[in-house]
């Protein structure tokens, strides 16, 4: 009789279909302020586009959260307690990550948890690699979207969702509650949320970390038009098109678009879109808050911040928050 190999690396597939995909494209760009969903920035070039962001000069966030989770780690893990089952919203490359994975004693198992493939599988095979009497348990999902956490995890321990890099700034602040409201559903009652919150700074920083000398960004961003017409078929001039981003001080948020530059039209798997020159698509809000409106949205989604960490300058926190009945 043949061995199988008993492996702790279990990968659930729910990669978003190519159906919803061009649904979305067509139904954004269809509006009258055209959008595109910001998780659509992340195929495999995108994923690769954005880990560079986190490295220039003028991108803070990354490496400021991440000095912030070295500065504080023993306090944190201390907060977290043992037999924790890390779930990590958005894994990417599990950089930061692996500062708790260093430092939590008895964690019950890692669930990373990442819209794109090819970057879940490698990343989860490389911490296999470095720690390998972890359990990880890699899914393939959109976490805005119901999905099924794998059926072989520790039932006993203390769910902590870990969710960095500030993504939850890319919901708007009513989305952000009703996310976070799921969250509260999958950690269950006491259970804790870990999460990078960017805070609210001198307009020209942000506006620097969103138009980097080297164009990185701007790649990053038109990427998603590149993307279009492999995946969908279309034919989008990415010539034609320029990367836009700024501070929007009324809205709070960093607003990222791609602004035509000629009156032109794009056909998508049969829909024909029409661009005036300088009309934009709107591909992605980044919003920042004060550790007080954070507070506040928090407990409309019934999470009572238990800690917040931030670095000297106070450019970006990490918030500790305690799940109550939700
Ligand atoms: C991953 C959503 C936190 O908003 O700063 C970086 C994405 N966009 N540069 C951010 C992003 C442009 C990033 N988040």
């Amino acid at each position: 009789m043949e061995n199988t190999v008993q492996s702790s690396l279990n990968y659930y597939d729910n990669e978003p279909e190519r159906d919803a995909f061009l649904n979305d494209v067509t139904l954004g760009l269809q509006k009258q302020a055209k959008e595109l969903p910001c998780k659509y920035l992340y195929d495999e070039r995108g994923s690769i586009l954005f880990d560079k962001i986190c490295e220039l000069d003028e991108y803070y966030p990354t490496r400021t959260e991440l000095n912030i989770m070295q500065t504080y780690v023993d306090e944190i893990v201390a907060r977290l307690g043992q037999n924790v089952l890390l779930i990590e919203y958005g894994s990417g490359s599990s950089l930061k990550t692996r500062v708790l994975l260093d430092n939590l004693s008895g964690l019950a198992g890692y669930i990373p948890i990442d819209i794109s493939k090819e970057h879940l599988l490698n990343a989860a095979a490389k911490l296999k690699k470095i720690y390998p009497d972890l359990n990880v348990h890699p899914v393939c999902a959109d976490y805005t979207d119901l999905f099924r956490l794998p059926d072989d995890i520790p039932s006993s321990a203390s769910r902590v969702v870990y969710f960095p890099g500030s993504t939850i700034g890319n919901f708007n602040p009513g989305d952000a509650v009703k996310f976070l409201h799921s969250i509260n559903n999958i950690v269950g009652s006491s259970g804790q949320l870990l999460l990078g919150v960017d805070l609210k700074k001198d307009p020209n920083v942000l506006h620097r970390a969103y138009n980097d000398r080297s164009g990185i960004t701007a790649s990053f961003n038109c990427n998603i038009l590149t993307r279009i017409n492999r995946d969908l078929g279309a034919n989008f001039n990415t010539e034609q098109f320029k990367h836009y981003a700024f501070f929007n001080p009324s809205h709070g948020r960093v607003e990222m678009h791609i602004i035509s530059l000629a009156d032109q039209t794009v056909q998508i798997n049969g829909s024909t879109i029409k661009f005036a020159t300088g009309e934009s698509i709107h591909t992605e809000s980044s919003y920042k808050y004060t550790v007080h409106e954070f507070t506040e949205l928090a407990g409309k989604a019934g999470f009572t911040v238990e800690r917040v960490w931030t670095d000297e300058d106070e450019l970006f926190s990490v918030q500790l928050l305690r799940a109550g009945a939700s």
